[in-house]
């Protein structure tokens, strides 16, 4: 029995949020043992390749709601957990259902505020005080999962949506890691279906300042 907590990190782009969790395996105790992407050119598998981490890349197939090819690699790296990190398709609903709360995504918005795309650009349009990210379970409802932390951040008086991204992707560099070394040190967990954190019911996301 493997005594590692295994990760796999699914990405589709840049993966600046996989170099973070990279670079944070030890301190907060868990390995990335697998990086699996859609797109064979995705920037980001070079974060992989530099860790000598095994990488994936699958063609994405619509009519395969299992995801077959991804669930033996998955299988043979005894993956715990499934970080998406920009990982731009929604999983079909069989496959969150397989890895019920085991799989947890990071997304650019105080959820439940602004699901899905343009998170910075409506933050703006609201002229939001605050803006921040969120560490969430996967369900089969978009971005709807379960929060477990969030951290915040206040909106620059002047900034467009690409200066709010990069500013709040350096906020979500440390929280992504730190939530995953939540979950690999089992300090938060899954009851029927209440989630605890330190045996406290979690009755609103942790907030996490940097
Ligand atoms: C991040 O903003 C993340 O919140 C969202 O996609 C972006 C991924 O960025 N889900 P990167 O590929 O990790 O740089």
């Amino acid at each position: 029995m493997s005594t590692t907590f295994n990760i796999a990190v699914f990405i589709s782009g840049t993966g600046s949020n996989l170099a973070a969790i990279l670079k944070n395996q030890k301190k907060y105790h868990y390995c990335v043992a697998l990086v699996i992407s859609n797109k064979a050119n995705a920037k980001g598998l070079q974060h992989a390749k530099k860790y000598n981490i095994p990488t994936f890349c699958f063609k994405w197939d619509k009519n395969d709601p299992n995801l077959t090819i991804v669930q033996k690699e998955l299988k043979k790296h005894t993956i715990d957990l499934i970080a998406l990190a920009g990982f731009m398709r929604i999983l079909p609903a069989e496959f969150i259902n397989f890895y019920k709360n085991r799989i947890i995504n990071i997304h650019p918005s105080l959820l439940p505020k602004y699901k899905g795309l343009h998170t910075h650009q409506q933050v703006i349009d609201n002229k939001d005080k605050f803006h921040g990210a969120s560490v969430h379970y996967v369900t089969a409802k978009l971005d709807a999962g379960k929060i477990i932390t969030q951290v915040q951040i206040r909106v620059p008086n002047k900034c467009d949506a690409k200066s709010l991204a990069a500013q709040l992707l350096f906020s979500e560099h440390a929280l992504f890691p730190y939530t995953i070394g939540l979950i690999a040190q089992n300090r938060v967990q899954w009851r029927e279906n209440t989630l605890y954190i330190d045996d406290k019911e979690l009755t609103q996301p942790l907030i996490i300042y940097k």
